[in-house]
């Protein structure tokens, strides 16, 4: 008998304590999960523009052996120039693999094709980055990406990829950052409108996917592209990292007139929220970069299954007019600072 009645109250302890569990932890849990950043309005105000015949002033050729192991030679600015690489007029830059050199060509490209990487002079802390971007380069063997990094820092500054994508393009834009431990976006709430792909942005997971977002299809390559392209917006402030698209028809007039406010564009085709990831901490001193790379980790590692012919650095070497569509056209960039 006694011990039936301590085996009740142990019961009905057991059935107490699961109930306060329940009744404390959940709301903390859900709590955590409704976390979200007050991203309140910030009052920005133009710091640099690049545009027109010295876009490219603006920044510094990479050259040397590409650091992502693609089939590629960067080229120095003159060479650049010379080969029509990156050429800049008042309206238009446009930033392109070369489509000249074959198999028959002295030197040929059988130790990889001639191609650009260029890196903003200056480094960035934060601020609102208007990307005019009217074309997209893509095809076999093309590794494509406008993004920021600190070149000499990677990754404990952080890497902040704005528009990528590989081979024909046709998985949309990926949108990713990439840093050292400690930022995840798993399981925290976001406002967006892509699709989650990874939650760990951190390096050592994944192989380096780090956390990435992907967009629709016509988000990149020949769809952009049909669709004379349009603005590419990244916010970075300490509260988050967010990122939208607009179609040419539709750019919001805060942006044409030089007065871009991000609260009132709705939901952004990616949000980074600071939940799970000290954003000022992971990300600083950071360059612009817009480089054309061929095969390498990525476009080369997925190559096959891209559906493309024979494989990539073959395809690469041989074949200079399949990159004719493998070229970046740039509007105007412009980075905004809040006051
Ligand atoms: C968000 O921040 C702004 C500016 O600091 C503040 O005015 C506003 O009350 C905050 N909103 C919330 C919901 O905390
Ligand atoms: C260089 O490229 C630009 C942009 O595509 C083009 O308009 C121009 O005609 C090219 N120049 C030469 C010399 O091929
Ligand atoms: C900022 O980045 C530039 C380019 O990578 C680098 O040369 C410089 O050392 C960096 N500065 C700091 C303080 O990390
Ligand atoms: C991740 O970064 C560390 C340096 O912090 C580096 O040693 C490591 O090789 C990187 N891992 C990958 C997969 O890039
Ligand atoms: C790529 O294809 C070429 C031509 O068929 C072949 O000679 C070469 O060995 C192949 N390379 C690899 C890494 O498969």
């Amino acid at each position: 008998m006694a011990y039936w009645q301590k085996g009740t109250w142990l019961i009905v302890g057991v059935i107490i304590a699961i109930i306060i569990i329940i009744v404390i932890v959940v709301p903390v849990e859900v709590t955590k999960a409704n976390r979200y950043p007050n991203y309140s309005k910030l009052q920005y105000s133009l710091a640099d523009e690049y545009s027109g015949s010295t876009f490219f002033d603006n920044f510094d050729y990479f050259i040397g052996y590409d650091p992502a192991q693609g089939f590629v030679h960067y080229v120095p600015r003159e060479q650049a120039t010379s080969l029509n690489l990156t050429y800049a007029s008042e309206t238009t830059a446009v930033l392109r693999v070369d489509t000249s050199v074959g198999p028959g060509s002295e030197p040929d490209a059988s130790t990889g094709r001639f191609s650009v990487r260029v890196e903003s002079k200056r480094q960035y802390d934060n601020g609102l980055f208007i990307f005019d971007v009217k074309h997209t380069p893509y095809g076999c063997g093309t590794w494509p990406a406008l993004w920021l990094v600190d070149p000499s820092n990677w990754p404990d500054h952080g890497e902040i990829d704005v528009m990528e994508a590989v081979n024909q393009a046709t998985d949309g834009n990926q949108m990713t950052l990439h840093t050292t431990k400690g930022c995840s976006m798993g399981g925290v709430k976001r406002k967006m409108v892509g699709s989650s792909l990874q939650g760990s942005c951190y390096n050592g997971t994944n192989n380096n996917a780090g956390c990435g977002v992907d967009g629709p299809t016509d988000s990149f390559g020949e769809g952009y592209n049909a669709a004379d392209g349009g603005i590419v917006a990244m916010e970075w402030r300490d509260q988050g990292i967010r990122m939208w698209q607009f179609g040419r028809n539709a750019v919001p007039a805060d942006i044409t007139s030089k007065q871009p406010d991000p609260s009132t564009w709705g939901e952004a085709a990616a949000d980074f929220p600071n939940t799970d990831c000290n954003i000022a901490s992971h990300f600083r001193n950071q360059s612009i970069i817009a480089n054309i790379d061929l095969c390498g980790q990525y476009a080369g590692g997925v190559y096959a299954q891209s559906g493309c012919p024979s494989n990539c650095t073959d395809y690469v070497a041989n074949n200079p007019t399949a990159f004719e569509n493998a070229f970046w056209e740039f509007g105007a960039f412009e980075i905004y600072q809040a006051k």
